[in-house]
């Protein structure tokens, strides 16, 4: 699993262009895309998606551990990387990682009243909701878009979120992006 608060660049003399933690979040989605197998979709016949999942230190993180620990099966499709809270998540992060070469992503946090911030997931729940309208807008579909709540007791329960969403973005299929990795066709509904 890659972990976003452990990912830091070199020294950096000049003041970073983006909001402080940006660059680190943005290079380790760079490199957790990379370390997908070159090969992973070399036989469209066979198409396994790639999802990324954005999730809380606190709650998904720590249930995602216990259902490695517990070795619970699931997909080996999703990668994870962890964020201090799910509030963190910004859209531009799930446009990021489809436009890097994710077919799916998957945001989750602590439940409702859970949040280690207090109110940090309602923050997040109504962002996504904006997502939605964004996703649409552009043309991906929204079913490529997981957002769950997982306590750190429910290893299960992260199985379940990992296969049906590997499960929904297979039978959608590959995330369609031009020669400059811009996704979408601009037509809503589809992708
Ligand atoms: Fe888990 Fe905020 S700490 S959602």
């Amino acid at each position: 699993m890659s972990d976003m608060s452990t990912t830091r660049p070199g020294p950096s003399p000049a003041p970073p262009a983006q909001p402080e933690g940006a660059a680190e979040e943005s290079l380790a989605l760079d490199k957790t895309v990379a370390s997908w197998k070159e090969d992973f979709n070399s036989k469209p016949h066979n198409f396994e998606p790639r999802i990324v999942a954005f999730v809380c230190n606190w709650c998904t993180y720590t249930g995602a551990d216990l259902a490695g620990t517990s070795r619970l099966k699931m997909a080996p499709n999703v990668r994870v990387l962890r964020l201090p809270c799910s509030s963190r998540v910004s859209p531009l992060f799930l446009i990021k990682a489809f436009q890097r070469g994710a077919d799916g992503v998957i945001v989750s946090g602590c439940h409702p009243g859970d949040c280690h911030y207090s109110t940090g997931n309602y923050y997040t729940r109504r962002r996504l909701a904006i997502l939605h309208d964004l996703l649409d807008f552009i043309g991906v579909d929204v079913r490529r878009v997981t957002f769950s709540w997982v306590s750190a007791s429910e290893g299960g329960r992260w199985q379940e979120v990992v296969d049906e969403t590997t499960a929904r973005v297979k039978e959608l299929g590959p995330l369609h992006r031009n020669s400059t990795g811009r996704v979408g066709t601009g037509h809503a509904g589809t992708a």
